[in-house]
């Protein structure tokens, strides 16, 4: 195992009634911005829930933040708390909400151009506002860690950031709050979770025992309860465990340690960005084809997770990694996410303009050994037609 240290400063809250705490969370004389998307938490009562228990504590508003939310969106909500000087940040969804939080928390107090802090990957950060969250969406992690993904709409571009002032004061968790779910966002978030563990997992060996078997268990846990969601969408044991194995998988203890991967999502955030695919769908499309065409460099973790994840001891070693890896599509297409370009219309023509994105931005070295390039990155887009 490798030299690590291990940080984590969000205060969870997970439970049924975990959402009644927000009035001992936010301070009383906090000045509050709720922060929430499209219609959902308006709709299912999430919204007013929280206005309720947060009783007269000063409160503005900001909704409408899209799903990979826009810089110059959130630009706007920057503004808004300058301008009424509002002090705190309630984050009302699911990941794309909160990683706006996260933005918007490091850019009211930053001097300069706030797209800096995506370009230099939160670098000059010295401060932010604090922020608290009401997750709605299991699936992103971000909840329970310091990284936000933003999108630019002019630059046609992606991007992360991480610093330690963004993490979430607390986050609360409560399962029903993602009964509302339409079916394709739920597999998403089963999807979005499972590709987080098998970044962090499936890699190479460094003898990490509690690292290895800490992500079987989410990925056993996710294979188990994923369908259900589907199946059963007020189980709320069900929808317990997969919130709880969400937020477990990117807080930063499985990847502790150990080598990380994260190819498949870097290419993923191109199909996002220039095909408008949701964010699991470019994962589940891609992770096959990624994992088959580096078979050689993950052989041993590969071996490793066909034998405790998927019970697979019969036949050669080739052919119990070759049938983990089409295990692991069959059970994104289970949740009904399809896992090939073209179901989503996407032909051989849209590769070259992929690569270019990948080039333009050096991300050309990419996955824990640094060894995919463009090419093997062409040869996964192009596997994953
Ligand atoms: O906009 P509304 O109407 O609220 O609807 C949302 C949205 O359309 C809906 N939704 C959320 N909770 C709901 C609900 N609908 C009904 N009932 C509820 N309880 O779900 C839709 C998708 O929401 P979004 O927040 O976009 O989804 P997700 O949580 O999958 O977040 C995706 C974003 O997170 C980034 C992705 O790149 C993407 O931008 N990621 C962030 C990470 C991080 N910060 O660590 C890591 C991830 O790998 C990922 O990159
Ligand atoms: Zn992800």
């Amino acid at each position: 195992m490798y030299d690590f240290e291990f940080y984590n400063p969000t205060r969870l809250l997970f439970g049924r009634s975990s959402l009644e705490q927000l009035d001992t969370l936010v301070p009383n004389d906090a000045r509050v911005l709720l922060l929430y998307g499209g219609q959902s938490a308006k709709r299912n009562g999430t919204l007013a829930q929280v206005s309720q228990v947060l009783g007269k504590r000063i409160c503005a508003e900001f909704g409408g933040i899209s799903p990979n939310p826009d810089y110059h969106q959130l630009l706007q909500a920057v503004e808004q708390i300058r301008q009424q000087k509002l002090d705190f940040i309630l984050a009302i969804g699911g990941g794309s909400i909160i990683d706006a939080g996260k933005f918007i928390a490091a850019a009211v107090p930053y001097q300069g151009e706030p797209w800096e802090i995506l370009e230099t990957d939160g670098r000059h950060i010295d401060q932010a506002l604090p922020l608290g969250t009401v997750l709605t969406l299991p699936a992103t992690g971000s909840e329970m860690n310091n990284c936000a993904v933003i999108s630019n709409s002019t630059l046609g571009l992606k991007r992360s950031f991480r610093h330690p002032s963004v993490f979430p004061r607390f986050s609360v968790l409560a399962p029903q709050l993602s009964f509302s779910l339409p079916q394709p966002q739920v597999a998403n978030g089963v999807v979005d979770a499972f590709v987080h563990v098998t970044e962090q997992y499936l890699t190479y060996p460094v003898d990490a025992k509690v690292q290895d078997r800490f992500a079987e268990g989410l990925l056993l846990t996710l294979i188990e309860e994923g369908p259900k969601a589907l199946a059963e969408p007020e189980n709320y044991r069900v929808r317990a465990n997969i919130m709880f194995s969400a937020t477990m998988a990117l807080n930063g203890l499985i990847g502790a340690g150990v080598p990380q991967d994260w190819s498949t999502h870097k290419l993923g955030h191109e199909l996002t960005v220039r095909h408008g695919l949701d964010h699991a769908v470019t994962l589940a499309i891609l992770l096959p084809a990624m994992l088959r065409l580096r078979k050689t460099a993950k052989h041993a973790k590969l071996l490793q997770y066909a034998e405790r994840v998927w019970q697979l001891s019969d036949g050669s070693e080739e052919q119990r990694i070759d049938a983990a890896i089409e295990q692991t599509r069959l059970f994104f297409e289970s949740m009904g996410i399809k896992t090939h370009l073209s179901d989503y219309g996407i032909g051989h023509e849209a590769i070259a303009p992929l690569l270019e994105n990948l080039e333009r931005q050096g991300l050309t070295q990419l996955g824990e050994d640094g060894r995919v390039d463009l090419e093997l990155s062409r040869q996964v887009f192009q596997a994953s037609l």
